[in-house]
């Protein structure tokens, strides 16, 4: 099967030197998309900014605004069959880009934000027969945002964290995660470093999506 694996933040710039961002490091995604690719599949990277090399076998494509994130999935979803969605995509982007570097006396303290869209739900028109997932990071007990999540973004996964647990979540190597399925199914993981996780991720989309894909080689 291909997997198409989003990682990293994205970041959105109000003129070249700035941007809005997150700590997303991006282990996470480049664990999954080599996972898959030990499991025998193929596997395309669409990257934030991140400072990860390229897990071998991958086709990498880099991307800086989620907007752009998107553009790049529009191009490569018809070939797949599998989308993870690991990107801590911003919500938001300034209204505004300036083409130079906005002077301190150009700026009034007010920066207006316009939404960025939902890739997820940009997509969901174009999923058909795809298995498509998500992550939720929330602070606190996530079980309750992460099903919301999973039934608006129209997912047949949902892998959720508590990113403010103790060696959990943004930028650490280990993570401790709860899947939900569609099905209504419930798998706890204990704490693991992050190949690990995404070798039992793999291995569980291979097991759900067997059923519609021919050709799935879970291990
Ligand atoms: O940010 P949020 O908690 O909504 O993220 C849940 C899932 O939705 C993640 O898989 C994330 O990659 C995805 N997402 C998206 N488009 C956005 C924001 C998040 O597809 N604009």
């Amino acid at each position: 099967m291909k997997f198409l694996v989003t990682a990293g933040p994205t970041r959105e710039h109000l003129d070249p030197v700035r941007f809005l961002s997150n700590p997303s490091s991006g282990k996470m995604g480049f664990a999954v998309a080599a996972a898959a690719i030990r499991a025998g599949h193929e596997a395309v990277l669409v990257a934030g900014p991140v400072s990860l090399r390229t897990p071998r076998g991958a086709r990498r494509i880099d991307v800086v605004s989620a907007c752009g994130m998107l553009d790049a999935l529009k191009r490569e979803i018809a070939s797949a069959d599998v989308l993870v969605m690991s990107a801590a995509v911003a919500d938001w982007r300034p209204a505004e880009c300036s083409a130079s570097k906005l002077k301190k006396s150009e700026m009034d303290g007010v920066l207006r934000l316009v939404r960025n869209p939902d890739i997820l739900q940009s997509l969901h028109p174009l999923k058909g027969s795809r298995f498509f997932a998500g992550f939720a990071a929330e602070t606190g007990d996530p079980e309750a945002e992460a099903l919301r999540k999973m039934r608006d973004k129209g997912l047949d996964m949902i892998i959720a964290n508590d990113v403010s647990s103790p060696g959990c979540g943004f930028a650490v190597s280990t993570n401790r995660v709860s899947v939900y399925c569609a099905d209504g199914s419930r798998t706890d993981l204990p704490l693991m470093r992050k190949s690990a996780v995404a070798a039992r991720i793999v291995k569980m989309i291979c097991a759900l999506a067997r059923g519609r894909e021919a050709g799935c080689r879970s291990r």
